[in-house]
This record gives C-alpha cells, structure tokens and sequence, in this order.
C-alpha cells in the first residue's frame, strides 16, 4: 500500500479542484437523497465493476474528471459528441486519443436511468465516478456535492488553451492552474497523478 500517500494527495486536490472549479452555487452531497436515493449506490456498483475488470480506469476517470472541469467547470462537457453545433471536446489535443474511460461513464448513466429516469446528471456521475474510482483502487474517499446540471455545449478550443499542454513550460503552466483557482503547490501534488498511474 505504498501508493496510498500519493492517492491520498492526489484525491484530496482532485475535491479540492472540484471544489474550486464549480461556479455554480446550492450543490449539496444529499441532492439527490429524495429524488433518486440509490444514486450513489447504483454508481459506486458500476464504477466498481469497471475498474476491477481494469485497473488502468481508476485513473483514467480521475483524469477524465479532472479534463472535464478544467474547461466549463465540471459540468460534463467532455461527454459531449461532435455535432453541427457542438465541437466535440473530445477530439481536442489535451483528449484525442488519450482521453478514456466515456463508455464507463455511459454504463453507469444507463443504469441510474434504470432506476430513476432523467434525475441524475452526467456531470455528477462524472465526478462521483473519479471519487468512485479513487476508492476502488484503496484509495481515499471524499464528499462529492452534487446538483451539476448538464452542459448542453462544449468547447474544443476553451479545451485546447484551457488543458495543459504536455509542452507547456513551468510558467504557462502554472498561470494555466491559477486561472482555475488553483496555485503551484496544488499544480505540484496534483501532478503526481504520474505516480498512481504507474502504481495501478
Ligand atoms: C500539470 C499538467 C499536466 C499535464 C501536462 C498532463 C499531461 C498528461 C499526459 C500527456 C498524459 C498521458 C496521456 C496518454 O495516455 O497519452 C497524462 C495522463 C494522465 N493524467 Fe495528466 N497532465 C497534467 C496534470 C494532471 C492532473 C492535475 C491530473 C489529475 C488530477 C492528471 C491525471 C492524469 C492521469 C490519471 C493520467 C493517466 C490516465 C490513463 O492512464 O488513462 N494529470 N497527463
Ligand atoms: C490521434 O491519432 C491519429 C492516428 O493515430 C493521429 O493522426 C492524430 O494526429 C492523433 N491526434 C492527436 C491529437 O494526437
Ligand atoms: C483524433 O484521433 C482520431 C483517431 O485516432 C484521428 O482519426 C483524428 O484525426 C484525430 N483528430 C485530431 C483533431 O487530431
């Protein structure tokens, strides 16, 4: 379990990152207590299932997480396809071909429809999925308030200048981070997700 340390961190900043990003206020952990009270369960189960079929996708939806709320805020605009009048993110630098782990996100959606249909956003089943994932690998767990509603649009470009860019020198990338409110120290401990990644 010496990888604990460095997913401790990592899932600390990652809710900490959550946090900061949403615009939004009036989220609340017990959003969907009346509407739709076995929400958390039924996505816990799916994402569960998922990352013991592979290891890998824990951190593919911490990443994927973290991808989403970097542009928009954490309001799903990740999940969305291209379309005439939406640019697919995607297809954006930071995500073709690297980015992974829609369809999980996709199975869990389908089966919180099952039980309550149209209740549960994506983009609270996105960040309870990174959550989800974080533990499943014996990782930490932390309070997710919920209440996202959906992004009906995206943006390919707000994703290109918004996600660092792996060519990025020390100072874009930590102006990167603190246009979401975040500082160098956080941008450092985020960074480990390296670690978890080799570790899985
Ligand atoms: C500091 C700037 C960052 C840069 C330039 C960066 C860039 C990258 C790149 C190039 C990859 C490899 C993608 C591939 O498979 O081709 C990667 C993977 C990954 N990144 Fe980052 N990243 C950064 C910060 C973060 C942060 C803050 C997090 C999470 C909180 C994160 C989470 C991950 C994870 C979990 C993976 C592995 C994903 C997988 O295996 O599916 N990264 N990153
Ligand atoms: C994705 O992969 C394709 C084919 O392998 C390549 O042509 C394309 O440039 C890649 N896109 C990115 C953004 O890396
Ligand atoms: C994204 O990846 C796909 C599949 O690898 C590739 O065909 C396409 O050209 C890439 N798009 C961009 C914008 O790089």
């Amino acid at each position: 379990m010496d990888s604990f340390p460095t997913i401790a961190v990592i899932s600390i900043l990652v809710l900490f990152l959550a946090n900061n990003i949403q615009t939004e206020a009036q989220l609340s952990p017990t959003f969907y207590d009346a509407t739709c009270p076995q929400a958390l369960d039924t996505i816990r189960t799916s994402i569960r299932r998922a990352v013991s079929r592979e290891r890998r996708m824990a951190a593919s939806l911490i990443r994927l997480h973290f991808h989403d709320c970097f542009v928009q805020g954490c309001d799903g605009s990740i999940l969305l396809d291209e379309t005439p009048t939406i640019q697919s993110e995607k297809t954006a630098r930071p995500n073709n071909n690297s980015t992974r782990g829609f369809e999980v996100i996709e199975a869990a959606k389908r089966e919180v429809e099952k039980i309550c249909p149209g209740v549960v956003s994506c983009a609270d089943i996105l960040s309870v999925a990174a959550r989800d994932a974080s533990v499943a690998v014996g990782g930490p767990t932390w309070q997710v308030k919920l209440g996202r509603r959906d992004s009906i649009t995206a943006s390919r470009s707000a994703a290109e200048s918004n996600l660092p860019s792996p060519f990025a020198n020390l100072r874009d990338l930590i102006s990167n981070f603190k246009n979401k409110g975040l500082s160098a120290r956080d941008m450092v401990a985020l960074s480990g997700e390296d670690t978890i990644t080799s570790r899985i």
